[in-house]
């Protein structure tokens, strides 16, 4: 009996240091990071700065939430006592303050570390002080922490994020748990029960297709993230993100360009992350990134991630299955100059064999909205046509009538 009690206590107190929390990021995060634009370049004013936009421009109101600071934040050293601290002149009023007034806004504060040695600029990583660290994020009331891969030599990835989990959970405050180990050791695999969402591919950058090698890595283009991970839909879903990278809307890509990433990082139920200066965005940058319809697509309850349906004739179509049986559909004119669609229902129909959901669109009819025009098309009883700019895309809902 004895033995018994005491397995049962071991099993409960496993159960409860050992898990990621529950409950968090139930739909994709939605927010900004710092790193696309500014890279270790970062300040107090600039943080604040870009909260107060949030309310400004009506990206609170959009449900944007968290403002993630990256790489740079901190001092080169810890202090005397092993504790990180912030960069005393980038961040002269400290941590706790900046995630003081950030909360006063109504958001969510976000930190970066690394499981390595040191973090991918050269600042203190957290290997060896995970518990430490976690402990001190507590206390400044940090809500979300994104962790990163740089000098880790041999770690293993999923022991290393495993740790830095249960330091998280036993630091007690519930924290939104971003692995970032660029997909290298397939995160998909074994983080549902680690982090809240794991990065697919090394860092985005701002093209529509492009590639640049830096010897071990690259850096991609939204094309070219899609691309290269065309498998790994089933294993996302509510708290457990397949995370496409923060994004490059308004970071110089045109307009159309920018319309097609976010409805596509919406159909891929990634996390919309911001990276661009909202200080200096342009009324189309941000009528982009504010729209209310394209982000409910992203938030869907149901959290399916999205596919794509075909690829011809210059047109990328992608489903994804929405809540009440509608859905949400997407057709990218991938050419250099503008194209028409005629889309024929009948001859189509569609579903989605992982999740068991089929149209019968000779039983059935959507009725379709645009979401980047939010306009009413009609419905499934007529062809879908429309007129398509070069890198533009059109955006629907189809709601069964
Ligand atoms: C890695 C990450 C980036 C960014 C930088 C910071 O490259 O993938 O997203 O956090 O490190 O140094």
């Amino acid at each position: 009996m004895k033995k018994l009690v005491v397995v049962f206590l071991v099993l409960v107190s496993i159960n409860t240091f050992s898990q990621k929390f529950e409950g968090l990021a139930e739909t994709p995060p939605l927010g900004w990071n710092s790193w696309n634009t500014f890279a270790t370049d970062i300040n107090e004013e600039l943080v604040k700065g870009i909260a107060d936009k949030f309310i400004e421009l009506g990206l609170k109101d959009a449900g944007y939430e968290y403002i993630v600071l990256d790489d740079g934040w901190m001092a080169k050293e810890r202090d005397a006592n092993g504790n990180l601290i912030a960069d005393p002149v980038k961040f002269p009023n400290g941590m706790k303050a900046l995630a003081d007034y950030i909360h006063s806004k109504g958001l969510k504060f976000g930190i970066y570390n690394c499981a390595g040695s040191k973090t991918c600029g050269g600042y203190p990583g957290s290997r060896g002080f995970e518990y430490q660290d976690a402990r001190l994020y507590a206390s400044w009331d940090v809500d979300y922490l994104k962790y990163d891969w740089c000098n880790t030599e041999k770690l293993n990835a999923e022991g290393a994020y495993m740790t830095m989990r249960d330091a998280l959970k036993k630091a007690g405050r519930p924290i939104v748990f971003s692995i970032c180990e660029w997909g290298d050791n397939e995160p998909w695999k074994w983080a549902k029960d680690v982090g809240h969402a794991w990065r697919v591919t090394g860092d985005i950058i701002n093209c529509w297709d492009c590639e640049i090698g830096h010897g071990s890595w690259s850096s991609r283009g939204v094309w070219k993230i899609i691309n290269l991970r065309e498998d790994i839909r089933k294993f996302a879903g509510p708290g457990h993100w397949n995370d496409y990278d923060m994004m490059e809307v308004g970071n110089g890509m045109t307009d159309a360009e920018d319309r097609s990433h976010f409805a596509m990082w919406s159909m891929l139920a990634s996390p919309l992350i911001m990276g661009n200066d909202l200080r200096t965005a342009s009324k189309e940058t941000v009528k982009t990134l504010a729209n209310k319809e394209v982000i409910a697509v992203n938030q869907d309850k149901l959290g399916i991630q999205g596919f794509r349906f075909s690829n011809e004739n210059n047109f990328e179509i992608w489903l994804k299955p929405l809540e009440k049986d509608a859905w949400a559909m997407t057709f990218v004119n991938m050419s250099d100059e503008t194209k028409s669609i005629d889309f024929d229902w009948i001859k189509h129909g569609f579903g989605d064999d992982l999740n068991g959901k089929w149209v019968d669109l000779k039983q059935q009819k959507f009725s379709i909205r645009d979401l980047y025009n939010h306009k009413n098309l009609g419905d499934t009883s007529s062809n879908l046509k429309a007129e398509i700019g070069s890198h533009d895309v059109l955006m629907i809902k189809m709601v069964k009538k």
